[in-house]
């Protein structure tokens, strides 16, 4: 069966793609550099070889300072009455119900000092069950799901915790090799106090076996920052005869905070 290219990722007329074992083997090489160096590193490379489209729209300038000031004053913004409750339920939003395993996902978001993150708007997106996004440059050849739009949000409550009801997303095929597969994962914007802050990352699931191939999760070649990403299943957020249940705290700063994409 032939497959239809994603337009988002390099295609026709760019170099021809690697395959996995190249790819793994650059992965392989860039993490055994990362042990010699003996560096502290959290985040991303964010010009990653093996992350092929990184080289050519990692920022090479410095970040554009705004006056957060200013800019609120032109700013969209969101009151608690803005954001209904039901938004949390991914499995709710049309007339019948998502296929897929449904789970829920909650966790706590703190500062590095313990400290809950209350009242913050949190959204997730993601694609359904058979790894297809609603979005028109979206190629997969898997079927979009009437009833699930992969969109959500909610606010932490006092003690900072969020939690979502939705589908388990399946793993997605795009271009930067031959083969490759995302694994399953949920991405998180957290607003903060202001749209300057936004932070965004992806939440994965526990024993995936894409987690080593995938040159986006490899970026960050910190091992322990990478494990941070990853949830956790928990028997006690399970709901008999409903759905499983997975936890995964966010920590926004500190040694142990949780890796967020680069702001442009
Ligand atoms: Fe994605």
């Amino acid at each position: 069966m032939s497959t239809t290219p994603r337009t988002d990722h390099p295609s026709s007329g760019e170099a021809p793609l690697a395959d996995q074992a190249t790819i793994s083997a650059e992965i392989a090489a860039h993490a055994a550099e990362y042990a010699r160096s003996g560096r502290e590193r959290l985040g991303p490379l964010l010009n990653y070889p093996p992350y092929r489209s990184s080289l050519l729209r990692h920022p090479t300038k410095a970040p554009f300072q705004v006056d957060p000031e200013t800019l609120e004053r032109f700013a969209p913004v969101f009151g608690h009455s803005d954001v209904d409750p039901l938004e949390a339920d991914l499995t709710i939003q049309h007339r019948g119900e998502p296929l897929g395993e449904r789970i829920v996902v909650t966790g706590r978001i703190t500062d590095g000092d313990g400290r809950p993150v209350a009242h913050q708007l949190v959204e997730i997106w993601q694609a359904n069950a058979a790894g297809r996004y609603i979005h028109q440059r979206d190629r997969h050849p898997a079927p979009l799901d009437p009833n699930f739009t992969g969109m959500g949000r909610c606010l932490t409550d006092a003690n900072g915790v969020y939690r979502f009801v939705t589908i388990k997303p399946g793993p997605y095929p795009w271009r930067n090799h031959t083969n490759a597969w995302r694994p399953s994962h949920i991405h998180f914007s957290l607003f903060g106090r202001a749209f300057t802050q936004r932070l965004i990352t992806q939440m994965y699931f526990p024993g995936d076996p894409l987690l080593p191939l995938d040159p986006i999760y490899q970026s960050i070649t910190d091992p322990k920052a990478r494990e941070r990403l990853i949830a956790t299943y928990d028997h006690d957020l399970s709901q008999p005869e409903w759905c499983t249940g997975y936890r995964w705290d966010i920590v926004l700063t500190g040694n142990l905070r949780t890796w967020m994409e680069p702001t442009e």
